[in-house]
């Protein structure tokens, strides 16, 4: 593992989404051929919904799922058939498609009330990741307009917990409860990829990437891996406002 980061400008969010479907597939033969396995955990929202619909196609002929493991970085405090679940939307896009065993998929129970929920995931991903350091394998993320990602929202609590890996985090100003990774399992994984589309992320891009440090209000930019990879998949759309010479 290195400590490299990237950031990849496409044309339009499907070349986005084309990318981190081929980004996955690589990640998944390297970890399958030196591991066994592959270890990955899945953004919510709308964004990779498309890269997952893709691997459910022709592309994902060329994974082994049987080998793949699923986790959520962040989930919505809703049962997982519920249209707010990002489990839900994973698993109508990809996991209901694709030959993976249903142990395989470790589910967030949004269902349950968020402390609850927080500390069961909690529990789970110590078990189930010791066998893989303790680490993601490729880690899937997304980028809020304001610069939230997985559940981790400005001036919230949840971006302070350093001793617990899943924690629930009141969002006031979605006036509901989130279950969320905290930053210290989130930048052990071994590869991350943020899928950022649209002109509407373009000013939280451009302070994530070039505006000043302050992690408290612009959270994503407490996303840097220990010794792993950080890529940035982005749209032109998304890359309007960088400063020249940030997008390499
Ligand atoms: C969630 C996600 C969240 C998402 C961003 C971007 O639960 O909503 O985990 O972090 O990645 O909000 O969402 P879109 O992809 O819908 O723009």
């Amino acid at each position: 593992m290195t400590n490299k980061s990237a950031i990849r400008v496409f044309d339009t969010a499907a070349d986005v989404a084309r990318a981190a479907a081929e980004l996955f597939i690589e990640t998944a033969a390297e970890s399958t051929a030196e591991r066994g396995a592959l270890h990955t955990c899945l953004a919510g929202g709308s964004t990779p919904r498309a890269a997952y619909e893709m691997l459910a196609g022709k592309m994902g002929s060329r994974v082994r799922w049987p080998l793949v493991r699923f986790y959520f970085g962040d989930e919505r405090n809703v049962p997982p058939d519920h249209p707010d679940s990002n489990y839900g939307m994973a698993r109508r896009a990809l996991l209901s498609r694709v030959p993976i065993s249903d142990g395989h998929v470790y589910r967030m129970p949004g269902e349950k009330d968020a402390a609850s929920a927080a500390r069961e995931y909690d529990t789970l991903l110590r078990e189930k990741l010791a066998e893989n350091g303790n680490r993601f394998d490729l880690l899937w993320l997304g980028l809020g307009n304001d610069a939230h990602t997985a559940s981790l929202f400005p001036e919230t609590e949840a971006l302070s917990l350093q001793e617990r890996w899943c924690v629930e985090n009141r969002v006031a100003k979605l006036d509901t409860e989130r279950i969320t990774l905290t930053y210290p399992l989130l930048n052990a994984s071994r590869r991350i990829m943020f899928l950022v589309v649209g002109a509407g992320k373009a000013e939280a891009l451009k302070t994530i990437l070039a505006g000043p440090r302050d992690v408290a209000r612009y959270p994503a930019q407490g996303i840097h891996p220990e010794a792993g990879e950080l890529i940035w998949l982005v749209d032109k759309a998304a890359a309007s406002k960088l400063p020249p010479g940030v997008a390499r």
